[in-house]
């Protein structure tokens, strides 16, 4: 259903807040794929949303689960000390979840979620054979060709190849502990490219992707659709707090990757809490996430994070149906002018 999309754009999945059934229906409205985002909810959370989705729009829409890690051995006990005395606040206390995935993965299941997406990693192929026996959709977010082989081997339909350049979370599946990034990193087009001589599947485009003409170079380099994340945070529809919605517009922080708030690599605007403590931030998710929250909560610019991808300057706020729009107006655009400076051999 990827390939049959109106417009070949989708709303990233953006969990935290920002991504909302309104958000969903206004992007499915004007011919592109919203997203749910299940990561950090209840799963009784998740159900509302997905009842609200369904009484606003009866258009294919997705939802993405966050796949569990395996247990952090780190001991981030030195980090929670250095976090209360930077920040001020009382860290929370670092602990491992799985952040309701069975439960999670019942309920998409049970409703036949017309889209599901994984990030962190690999969903169980008996679980991808029992989305497909629901009539759903599987996709899977890489970062590199070789999680795209490993994606492509437990039968997902098609991958979000996600560059260095994206907001929020990478979608690697192992941490390495060492690289900004968690492992080698690749801008969009370069991961698009090399993901596509690898394997055989429909590919979605995900980094740094805010104007028409970003959205027909990925087009163009043989992706299926585009996904965008930051360029949806500042519509109306989006759940986005007020704070970060003033950063973004605001566009003079530049953006770095960083384990600071997850212990799990992800871009975002550069404040005091990422700069004092990223170089410091074990890799060991959810527990640093955990630790965090409380000081996240606060509101403080300086102390939360500011998902962000390597691009969000560029955005220009709307509504999400404007957006999609303009977008399909622009890639259009994009695509005439690039033929006119091709001419035929
Ligand atoms: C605030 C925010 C939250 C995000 N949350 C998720 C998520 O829950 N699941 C997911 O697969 N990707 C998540 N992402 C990453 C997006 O799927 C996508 O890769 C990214 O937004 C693309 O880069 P861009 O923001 O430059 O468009 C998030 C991104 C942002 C900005």
């Amino acid at each position: 259903m990827l390939d049959r999309l109106a417009v070949p754009v989708i709303a990233a999945p953006m969990a935290g807040g920002a991504s909302t059934p309104e958000l969903v229906a206004e992007v499915g409205r004007a011919g592109g794929l919203g997203f749910l985002a299940a990561g950090y909810l209840s799963v009784e959370a998740v159900a509302a949303q997905l009842t609200a989705t369904a009484a606003l729009t009866d258009r294919p829409y997705g939802v993405n689960l966050f796949v569990p890690g395996a247990k952090s051995t780190v001991d981030v006990s030195g980090y929670r000390e250095r976090v209360r005395a930077q920040s001020g606040a009382e860290p929370g206390e670092p602990h491992w979840d799985d952040d309701g995935y069975a439960a999670k993965l019942e309920l998409v299941t049970a409703m036949r979620v017309p889209v599901v997406s994984f990030t962190f990693g690999l969903p169980d192929a008996h679980d991808v054979r029992r989305l497909h026996a629901a009539g759903s959709t599987v996709v899977v977010t890489v970062t590199t060709p070789a999680e795209a082989s490993q994606a492509a081997r437990i039968g997902a339909d098609a991958l979000c190849v996600q560059g260095c350049d994206a907001g929020g979370h990478r979608g690697t599946f192992a941490d390495d502990g060492v690289s900004p990034g968690g492992g080698e990193l690749f801008g969009v087009l370069a991961a698009l490219r090399l993901v596509r001589a690898r394997v055989d599947l429909p590919l979605i485009a995900a980094g740094g992707l805010v104007h028409g003409a970003d959205v027909a170079a990925v087009v163009t380099a043989g992706a299926v659709a585009a996904q965008l994340g930051t360029a949806f945070l500042s519509c109306p529809e989006a759940g986005t707090s007020a704070a970060h919605r003033r950063e973004l517009a605001d566009g003079t922080r530049r953006t770095a990757l960083t384990r600071a708030f997850s212990g799990r690599p992800a871009r975002g605007l550069v404040n005091r809490f990422l700069t004092d403590n990223g170089p410091h931030a074990p890799a060991a998710y959810p527990e640093v996430h955990h630790l965090t929250k409380p000081v996240r909560a606060t509101g403080d610019p300086e102390l939360m994070s500011l998902w962000a991808g390597q691009t969000y300057a560029l955005v220009r706020p709307a509504p999400a149906a404007e957006v999609v729009a303009r977008l399909q107006a622009e890639a259009r655009q994009a695509l005439s002018a690039a033929i006119m400076r091709i001419p035929p051999l």
